[in-house]
């Protein structure tokens, strides 16, 4: 079946879907497919901390009912290392900047249901998305709905917001030259839902001598927490009780209590730092984890993401309404300085708190010594506290 859009949007999380809601408030046309289920899109545990940028674009598109009363406001955080528990205030460090809990889950719940109330196009449990025709101003995506017929729309611009493994920056480097920078980590991380109330008012950011561990939360009632692992471990090896006494040695300090509880989800993550540019060719433009992926220590990723569509959104728009090329063609260079920003922290934050398999004295010594600067110098805990909290759109 031959069809026609605007702007042919592959993947549904959340860069494609906000993608969608963006350019339908300014009365642009999109398709929107993914090859997954919703119920699967909806349930996939991934990222839960969002910068005040993040927030108030969601709440200025009108997607901020759930997210303002759920949300949990966090003013700082600890960062814990050689058995003390430090607290950086991020509000008196920054002048009042703070971030926000709130599951990347409930974001992609609350622009699904946005988008279908709508009345949008999303197809999801879609196979073999191409796209194609991308030398011309009128590229193809092409894909297979879940009932078997297959679709060849044609749009005046493309977005890859299909992830990192998706098929639309391959399909880029296989017209122009895309230069790719990364790095892998010699480490992973184990994260775990628990159905157990927070330990903790803030995140807890922990270097031990085991490994690095994060405790994080999703509600008043239920935790998330993370356990650095070795990269390639398997998650068999890791029962319930090893998980939470583990948990318990990393976070130990005197006086306080590591409350535990049923564990609903677990799973690891590998961790790499990836950058690729440009992120645009033509007509087919790359957001988020598509074109960008950084380790989780720096709560950078879904944020990136979200930046990166409320840029594409204002340039397709001008793109495809008045006709200027100008914020289409500056697209890539106005993310990509964010992007390494974000890169920068994410890899800085990760070296400074994981324990590396090669580990000498001199960089332990190294470590602590950044971490001791951290908690103890206003000028270190600043640079630290800024980053965190977000970059300007
Ligand atoms: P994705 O969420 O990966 O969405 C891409 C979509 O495209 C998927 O639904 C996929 O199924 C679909 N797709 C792929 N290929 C195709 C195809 N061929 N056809 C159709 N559809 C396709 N970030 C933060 O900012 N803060 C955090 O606290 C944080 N914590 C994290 C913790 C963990 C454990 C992990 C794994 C990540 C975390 N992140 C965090 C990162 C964040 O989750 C990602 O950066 C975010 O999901 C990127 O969104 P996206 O829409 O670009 O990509
Ligand atoms: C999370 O809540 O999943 C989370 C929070 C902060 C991070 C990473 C993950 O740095």
């Amino acid at each position: 079946m031959s069809e026609r859009t605007q702007v042919g949007i592959v993947g549904a999380g959340p860069a494609g879907l906000l993608l969608s809601h963006l350019l339908a408030l300014q009365g642009i046309e999109s398709v929107l497919v993914e090859n997954r289920s919703r119920a699967y899109c909806e349930a996939r545990q991934r990222a839960g901390l969002l910068e005040a940028g993040t927030v108030q674009l969601l709440r200025s598109s009108g997607l901020g009912h759930r997210l303002d009363s759920e949300g949990l406001e966090h003013g700082g955080i600890y960062l814990q290392f050689a058995g003390e528990r430090h607290h950086l205030d991020f509000l008196d460090l920054t002048g009042g900047r703070w971030v926000t809990i709130y599951a990347q889950t409930e974001i992609v719940k609350d622009l699904i249901q946005a988008r279908l109330a709508a009345g949008a196009a999303i197809e999801f449990e879609v196979s073999d998305t191409e796209v194609a025709g991308l030398d011309g101003d009128r590229p193809v995506l092409r894909y297979t709905d879940s009932a078997g017929q297959r679709h060849g729309v044609t749009c005046d611009a493309i977005a890859g917001c299909d992830g990192f493994h998706g098929i639309c920056r391959p399909a880029m480097a296989a017209r122009t030259k895309v230069a790719v920078a990364e790095r892998e980590y010699p480490y992973a991380w184990l994260g775990i839902l628990a159905m157990v109330p927070p330990s903790t008012d803030e995140l807890i950011y922990s270097r031990h001598e085991n490994g690095f561990a994060l405790h994080s939360m999703r509600s008043p009632q239920v935790s998330r927490l993370y356990l650095q692992v070795p990269a390639g471990e398997d998650i068999a090896g890791w029962s319930d009780d090893r998980i939470w006494s583990e948990l318990q040695l990393r976070f130990a300090v005197p006086g306080w209590d590591l409350k535990e509880g049923p564990i609903a989800d677990k799973a690891i993550t590998p961790m790499r730092s990836f950058v690729a540019s440009p992120m645009q060719f033509r007509r087919l433009f790359l957001a988020g984890d598509a074109a960008h992926i950084v380790p989780p220590t720096g709560a950078k990723g879904l944020n990136l993401a979200i930046a990166d569509v409320a840029v594409l959104a204002r340039a397709l728009t001008s793109l495809l309404q008045d006709g200027s090329t100008k914020l289409a063609d500056a697209y890539s260079d106005s993310c990509l300085e964010r992007v390494w920003r974000a890169t920068h922290f994410s890899w800085w934050m990760t070296s400074m708190l994981h324990v590396d398999p090669s580990r000498d004295p001199f960089g332990d010594a190294l470590q602590l010594s950044q971490l001791r600067y951290v908690t103890n110098s206003r000028a270190a805990a600043t640079t630290l506290a800024e980053n965190y909290t977000g970059y300007e759109n």
